[in-house]
This record gives structure tokens, sequence and C-alpha cells, in this order.
């Protein structure tokens, strides 16, 4: 459905050239939920806007849902349906009204029209919701309405950039089980970016890990937490401590990648509870005073931290994109 051959895409900025994406390849087959991941700046965004011909490549191309995204960008266009980060939708506008002006765009006559916008709102939980203005609608709501704009002329091919950014927990379980209703009962192909790790494991079948313009790996989400083992612990000692307290983490035949910066001495453990009992056991006996000790599930920024031997920068992470 999707194949990608070196894409790439060069930004001229203020302080010199950006490589947003530098040459990317991969394919997504019919039928499957695919994800991009990765966090802010990573080049989601900037990908998508090319796939969906709203953005010119500097290098590379893609045949997406049958057409060439260089030689033929209306069949592209005609085949695909968009919902941009942080949607399009008139918050001026009745929601009935936006739903009918974006199905006469692409050309459907008011009848059809009729029928297609009653079957999305019915699919996607828009009922009774018709008179209201965009603007009222609640966060969940709204990006329930944004897709359904771009699925109104029934794309085979879907592309959500964030579908669930800034959705309260609720309302992103109730925009997966839409989002899988478009794969499991319509038939669509789905290609979606998000920067959350959750979203990428209950949603996809196939996961991109994008970071600075290139894609690291691809895997199913399976496959991918089996790559982050392991829960992180975080021990913070006194600092007359901090020499025996590392000798006993280090001691731990289960405690990996150990690290120690200033006070705080940090590793990976299988079994952290029973690890734990033994860290504190020992500290007492060597007389280290403990600040704090915390465990941590295998975080996103853990699987970068696996996958790169980096983290993934908390300072681009915490950055809102700037598409
Ligand atoms: N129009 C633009 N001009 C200059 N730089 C851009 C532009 N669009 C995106 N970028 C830069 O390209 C990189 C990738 O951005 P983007 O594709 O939006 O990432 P993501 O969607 O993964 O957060 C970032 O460094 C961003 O600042
Ligand atoms: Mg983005």
């Amino acid at each position: 459905m999707i194949d990608v051959r070196g894409l790439a895409r060069t930004f001229q900025a203020a302080h010199g050239e950006v490589n947003a994406v530098r040459g990317v390849d991969f394919t997504v087959g019919e039928g499957e939920i695919v994800g991009f991941l990765g966090p802010n700046g990573a080049g989601k965004t900037t990908t998508l806007r090319m796939l969906t011909t709203l953005l010119r490549p500097t290098a590379g191309t893609a045949t997406v849902a049958g057409h060439d995204l260089l030689a033929d960008p209306v069949g592209v266009r005609r085949r695909i349906g968009y919902v941009a980060q942080g949607g399009g939708a008139n918050p001026a506008e009745v929601v009935a009204n936006e739903l009918m002006l974006q199905a006469r765009l692409y050309g459907l006559s008011k009848d059809r029209a009729r029928t297609r916008i009653e079957d999305l709102a019915g699919r996607l939980g828009l009922d009774g919701l018709e008179s209201r203005l965009v603007g009222s609608l609640s966060g969940g709501q709204r990006r329930r309405l944004d897709i359904a704009l771009g699925l109104v002329h029934q794309p085979p091919l879907i592309f959500l950039d964030e579908p669930s950014t800034g959705l309260d927990p609720t309302s992103r379980n109730n925009l997966w089980q839409h989002i899988r209703g478009l794969r499991d009962e319509l038939g669509a192909t789905v290609f979606l970016s998000t920067h959350y790790l959750d979203e990428a494991d209950a949603l996809c079948d196939r996961i991109l890990i994008m970071d600075r313009g290139t894609i690291l790996v691809e895997d199913s989400p399976q496959e991918l937490k089996g790559r982050v083992s392991g829960d992180a612990v975080t021990l913070e000692v006194a600092e007359a401590g901090v020499g025996d307290a590392t000798a006993v983490v280090e001691a731990l035949p289960s405690a990996r990648s150990v690290t120690v910066g200033g006070n705080t001495i940090r590793f990976r453990t299988e079994h952290s509870s029973r690890t734990m009992v033994d860290i504190m056991r020992a500290l007492e006996a060597r007389a280290v005073e403990t600040v704090s000790l915390q465990v941590d599930r295998p975080t996103l920024d853990d699987v970068f931290l696996t996958l790169t031997g980096q983290p993934a920068e908390e300072a681009r992470a915490a950055t809102p994109s700037t598409v």
C-alpha cells in the first residue's frame, strides 16, 4: 500500500540546514496498521506530509495507494485520507456542515454525502453531535470528527498524525477502538504517528521507530518490548556512601547497565522487588544512608536508550513540535 524509497527532506532554517528526514525506506502492506514512533522533532510529520503530497521531497520517492507520489500526486490524494496533527476542522462551524462541506469538496452528491456522513457519524460515535459547534466538542469528540473528515471519501489508506495527543485516557481508549475498526470493519490500511509507546503497542501491527530523521528499527510491538527488558532502578544515597552503594549494586548478579552520577546510581534489573530487598539489606549492613530508591517500568526513553545507547534528549522531547 505504501512503498517508500530514499525519501528525504531538508529545510532551510535561520541557523542553517535542517535534515528533517534523511532518506528513509519502508513498506506498508494492505490492511496493516503501522505506526511511526518517535519523539518530537523526529521527522514524523514531515514524512507524513510528503506521503500525503503536501510537501515535496528533497530526494527519493514513494508509491502510495498505487500511485507514484511525484508523477501522480492527484491520484495519490484521491485515494488517501489525512488527519493532521491538531486537526483542521473550523471551530466556528456546525459539525454537520463541516462534514457536508468536506464530502462536497471530494465531489460526492448531496444524497451520497448524507448517507456517508450518517454512516461515519454512527461508526465514530458522533451521533447526536451534528448540530453542535465544532468549537464546543470535547477533545475526544473533536479528534473523531477530524477522522470522519479524513474518511468522507472512503479512502483505502488513511494517515493519522499523533491522533491521541492531548486526550484523556478514556478518550484515547475509545479512539483506539475506532481506529482498529477502520481496519477491521472497513478494511482500511492505517499509517499513524505517535510519541506514545503504549499507543503504538495497543494499535500497531508493526512499528517503525524514528529519531533524528532516520528509522532506527522496524518491528512488531512484542519484539520491540522484548528488546527492553527489566525495570530501571534509581538509587540516591548520602554522599559519603556513594562508593559503598556502587559496590553493593555492582555485586548484584541481576544488575545491568550500572551508571553513577553524583549521589545517584542507576541500573536495570529483571527481578526488581527481590533486588530491592537485597539492596536495602546490604546498604544497612554497610551503614549507607539511603535518600531514595525508585523503580520504573520500561518507557519510550528506555527503548531509545537500548537502541541507540543514548537517551532521547529530554529537552527535545519536551519541545512542542514546530509543525
Ligand atoms: N517548515 C519547516 N522549516 C524548518 N524546519 C522544519 C520545518 N518543519 C519541520 N522542521 C524541522 O524538522 C524536524 C522534524 O520535524 P517534524 O517532522 O515536525 O517532527 P515530528 O513530527 O516527529 O515531531 C524538526 O527539527 C523540525 O524543527
Ligand atoms: Mg509531528
